[in-house]
C-alpha cells in the first residue's frame, strides 16, 4: 500500500522517478524520494528486524527516527534508521538480527 492522494502533500507519481533497490536478494521498487520502511511497506513487508534480545518481529513503529525499531542493515551498514534513511537506486537492504550484527 502507498499513499497515492493526500489532503496537503502534492503527489504525482508521474513525476517521481522510479527506482528500484535489493532486499534480501528481491528486487523492490521505489519512487525517488521516499523512505526505505515507506517503499518496504508499500511492497507488503512490515517485519524490518528483530529485537535484540528476544528476536521478536519488529516493524514500523515511531516512523519518525525516534526509536529502533525499523533498524535494518544498509549497503552493509548496520543500525540503519530506515523511516527516515532514503531510498537510492541500487541499494542492498537486509534484516537486523540482534543489536546491528551484519547478518550473512
Ligand atoms: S520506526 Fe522508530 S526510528 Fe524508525
Amino acid at each position: 500500500m502507498r499513499i497515492e492522494n493526500h489532503p496537503i502533500l502534492d503527489l504525482d507519481r508521474d513525476e517521481e522517478k522510479e527506482i528500484t533497490f535489493t532486499y534480501k536478494g528481491k528486487e523492490i521498487k521505489a519512487y525517488e524520494g521516499e523512505t526505505i520502511a515507506a517503499a518496504l511497506y508499500a511492497a507488503g513487508i512490515r517485519v524490518l528486524k528483530a529485537s535484540s534480545k528476544y528476536e521478536r518481529p519488529r516493524g514500523l513503529f515511531c516512523a519518525i527516527g525516534n526509536c529502533s525499531s525499523c533498524h535494518m542493515v544498509v549497503d552493509g551498514i548496520p543500525n540503519v534508521k530506515t523511516c527516515i534513511t532514503k531510498v537510492k537506486e541500487g541499494m542492498v537492504v537486509e534484516e537486523e538480527v540482534g543489536k546491528g550484527d551484519i547478518v550473512d
